[in-house]
């Protein structure tokens, strides 16, 4: 692809950007379709969220990504934001819209297709969800939205599982996530869980640490999915796979949220043909960095 007079371009705002997949998977799939579009990163304080968005706003930049630490920050500077991404409190897309951006989490609408894509549908399930960040409060608000059973959130500190879960019990006015300490696992007397691991515990270089160590836990489960992808296989899905359960890490989550950006900044589809490749070459990227 040559870049000319008609290129279109987006990009990435947040501190830091330099270690960011993004530009390659965007790059490599206007690549691949030939559609004339450029993807960069752009290194952006606090202060200058506001002036970002105006500026990109100005320069006619299709749509942006925005990433931490500005995903709640940058709302107050959208016109418009979609409904999912209004209860998660966060966004990681813009979309251009008449007179300014439209904000998206498709952070969250990635893990949906990606889990999907594995055959795991969250309606009318029961789900375990360990540790209650910020990317935790994105899949308690995803699970709500898409009717599971019933959400364990599991948390070393009681208070933050609390606080998510009154939150999302209220904007969905059913009493769907139950708060429990990370301790209280042995409580849970399914057998059928899907569990999403969502701590930063197991991320590199700390890759032999897990967040519930007891082999037993593991035996309650469906599928483990963890949203970590470095390492590709973590010690949580080491600990599924010891017995015997499927589990995924969020490589795939990873690379649609890009894809769900792309489409919605160009309104086209990409195919599962084309996801696949960049899925392999995201991949090959990561092992060797
Ligand atoms: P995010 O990037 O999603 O916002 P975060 O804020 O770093 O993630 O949150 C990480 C989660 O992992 C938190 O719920 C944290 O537990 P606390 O709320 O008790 O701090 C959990 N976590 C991190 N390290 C942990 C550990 N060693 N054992 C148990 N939980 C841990």
């Amino acid at each position: 692809m040559n870049i000319d007079a008609t290129t279109k371009l987006c990009g990435l705002i947040g501190n830091p950007v330099k270690h960011s997949c993004s530009p390659l998977i965007h790059n490599t799939i206007s690549q691949m379709i030939g559609n004339n579009m450029a993807y960069v990163t752009f290194c952006v304080s606090e202060e200058g969220v506001g002036k970002a968005v105006e500026g990109a706003r100005a320069l006619g930049i299709l749509g942006m990504n925005v990433t931490v630490p500005h995903k709640s920050a940058v709302i107050p500077y959208l016109k418009e934001i979609d409904p999912l991404a209004q209860k998660i409190g966060a966004v990681n897309t813009l979309v251009s819209v008449e007179g300014g951006y439209k904000g998206y989490n498709t952070d969250i609408l990635g893990l949906k297709r990606a889990l999907l894509r594995n055959s795991i549908t969250l309606k009318d399930q029961e789900v375990i969800i360990l540790g209650a960040g910020g990317a935790s409060r994105a899949i308690n608000v995803l699970c709500a939205q898409e009717g599971a059973k019933a959400v364990y959130l599991l948390n070393r500190t009681l208070d933050k599982a609390k606080a998510i879960a009154e939150s999302v019990n209220q904007a969905y006015e059913r009493d769907v996530i139950h708060p429990m300490m990370l301790s209280e696992y042995e409580k849970l007397s399914g057998s059928n869980y899907i569990c999403i691991q969502t701590s930063s515990v197991g991320l590199a270089p700390n890759v032999n640490e897990v967040i519930i160590d007891d082999g037993k836990f593991y035996e309650k489960l469906a599928v483990g999915v963890d949203i970590i992808y470095n390492p590709a296989t973590t010690a949580f899905m080491k600990k599924c796979q010891a017995v015997g359960k499927p589990a995924m890490n969020g490589l795939s989550m990873l690379l649609y949220q890009g894809v769900e950006a792309y489409e919605l900044w160009n309104q086209c589809k990409v195919s599962d043909e084309i996801t696949d490749k960049v899925y392999e070459i995201l991949k090959l990227h990561l092992q060797v960095k």
